[in-house]
Parts: structure tokens; sequence; C-alpha cells
């Protein structure tokens, strides 16, 4: 990862943002101007996206930085150390107002709830992304970064946590998923709605997000990240890929049930036995909406699993890594994180 710096200074009086790049569709490049889907993801550098966003000159002072420039489907999870260390660097400057990221689309709803959890600080922290690369007809990036900039230039959105800017909608890190392949629409919060809006230079929230975040999170970001992986319910499964990350050594699984969280009768067997053993289980859902309850669909005491409510089974798994690396194991103890984050 590098990190050139480069500022472009408007008025002194404007907040200043930093901007992290990580790369993603927002900075790829296709080979022609009508290509959305055949192009590569994180080609273009920092600068080339600020640059093509004038108008950033007149809402903040932009000091942009890039921290790695890859397709997110290919993150490694170092790179949140990484963010989380920069971001926290960044905030505890006094010059600095607020922070933006650049990324893929996605992993984004995980990252976004990984700093959600670990950055310890009130100061705005604004992910964006795009759907269609820079280089394309119509492209959503310029005006994603030139929202998520207003968002974090806001005052108002000091102390929201980690938010995500995209298609005019602010969104609560915890409760943001992608939810389409190809429409710039693509981020939803289907449970909660989104947080506010951001349209012309104008930020309005209608809601404050109600779970700890930040500063009021018990979680923080380890150096070793324990072994989860998901695996998914459907008609037919076998036991297999349980019994083989439970050889693996793995430390927790996420089950992405069908409908409220119910296990096929033959993963379910497996998955108990797992939590005998000592690895942890969390049931969630592989719907994309909803809330998973708690001695609903399987009873979770008996069985010795976790209900990870509203979460989907990927930022289960990032709060039960997180949970096991701040070395939460019991399962009463990780359900009260999963009931409380
Ligand atoms: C990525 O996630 O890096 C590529 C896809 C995207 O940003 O839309």
């Amino acid at each position: 990862m590098n990190s050139p710096n480069t500022s472009s200074d408007a008025s002194p009086a404007l907040p200043r943002i930093a901007v992290l790049a990580t790369g993603g569709t927002i900075a790829g490049a296709a080979p022609d101007a009508t290509s959305t889907a055949g192009y590569q993801a994180g080609a273009l550098g920092v600068n080339f996206l600020v640059d093509a966003v004038p108008a950033l000159a007149s809402i903040a002072r932009v000091d942009a930085e890039q921290l790695a420039s890859i397709d997110s489907k290919d993150l490694a999870l170092p790179l949140w150390n990484a963010l989380v260390a920069r971001i926290d660097a960044l905030a505890a400057d006094d010059a600095i107002d607020g922070i933006v990221i650049t990324h893929g689309t996605d992993t984004l709803e995980e990252t976004a709830y990984a700093l959600h959890l670990t950055v310890k600080h009130d100061k705005p922290v604004v992910l964006t992304a795009a759907m269609r690369p820079a280089t394309a007809l119509s492209s959503d990036g310029p005006l994603n970064l030139l929202n998520a900039v207003t968002v974090a230039a806001h005052p108002g959105s000091r102390g929201q946590g980690v938010l995500v800017a995209f298609n005019n909608k602010i969104h609560c890190a915890r409760d943001v998923v992608k939810t389409s392949t190809y429409a710039v629409d693509a981020f939803h919060s289907p449970e909660l709605g989104v947080l506010g809006w951001v349209q012309d230079g104008r930020v309005e929230f209608a809601r404050r997000a109600t779970r700890p975040h930040t500063r009021d999170s018990q979680l923080a970001i380890g150096n070793a990240w324990p072994a989860v992986e998901i695996v998914t319910s459907y008609a037919g499964v076998s036991r297999t890929a349980v019994d083989a990350f439970v050889a693996a050594g793995v430390r927790g699984l996420v089950v992405a049930g069908t409908g409220n969280g119910s296990i096929h009768a033959t993963l379910q067997a497996a998955l108990a036995e797992a939590a005998k053993r000592g690895v942890a289980v969390v049931r969630a859902s592989r719907v994309g909406s909803g809330h998973v309850m708690k001695n609903g669909a399987a009873n979770d005491d008996a069985l010795g699993f976790v209900s990870a409510g509203s979460l989907n089974p990927f930022k289960a798994r990032v709060l039960l890594m997180l949970a096991l690396a701040n070395g939460v194991t019991s399962r009463d103890a990780l359900q009260a994180i999963f009931d409380t984050y």
C-alpha cells in the first residue's frame, strides 16, 4: 500500500476532508465509454477521481491519499487494520474535519460495518463507491464522491458512526446492503431505511443509529483475525462443508439459513456437533431482509447457537470475527454482543 498525499486547497475557511482511496469501480477503467461491465476496478488513482469533480473545491479542502487499488472482491482483512489505523490517525489531527473512503461496492457493506465497530472517534467517516466505472457514460462515481464529501463536511454527520453515501442516500454502516448487480441505486437499508439524504449540497438526517458504534463500541481491531466461515442451507445440502471447516480449525461458522434462519436437518446436526466442539455458530438468514428470531426457527439454547438478529450472514461474520478477536467466546456472551451491536 502506498500513501502519496495530494492536497487541493480551496478556501482555508472550508472544512478539510481526507479522501482515502482503496480502488473499486469508482476508480475503474474500461476500454470504451459504453462498457459498464468489462472494466478493471481500481485502475485509476485518487487524483483522477478528485480532479473529475471540480465542484469539490467549493465545499472542502481535500487531502487525497491512495491506500490501496483493489477490486473489493479481493479484499484481504489487513486492509481493515490499515484503514482503522489511518482513519484514527487522521481523526486525531485537529486540522481534519472528516474522512471519505472510496471503495468497491462488492464488499463495501462489510468494510463499513467493520469500521463502524472499531474506529474510535466522532468525526464523520463516509464510504462511497460507484456502479459504473469512471470512464463510463453517466458514471455515478463523481456525484457520489461529491455527495460523500458533502456529508463528511456536514456538522450533523458527527457522532453518527460510519456512514455510506450512495445515490443521494445516507445509510448507517450497520444496516446498509448491496441489493443490485447493476443498478445505480444499488444500496438499501432494508429493515430500518436510510439515515438521511444528500442532494445539491444539502444534507438532511431523518434518524440516528441507535446501537453503539465507534467510541461506544467495546470492540477493537485486532492484529489477528480468527477464522470464521459462512455455510448456506439449501435443498439437498450436505454436511461436507461444515465438517471440512471444523477439521480445518475454524473458530466460528455463520449459517445463512432459509427463511427465519431455519436450517436443513442434515446441516443443523453438523452445526450442533461443531458447537459442542467449541466452534461459535451464528444463525443468520439468506433471505436478504428481516430478522432471525432467537429460539424461533431453531432452538438456539438447546443447540448452542447464537441468533444474528437483523444482520445478514456477511455482516454477522464481521461481528463474530471481531467478538472472538476481542476475547468473547461463550455462547451467552456472544449472544449479548449480537443483541447489542
Ligand atoms: C469492487 O467491488 O471493487 C468492484 C465492483 C464495484 O465497485 O462495483
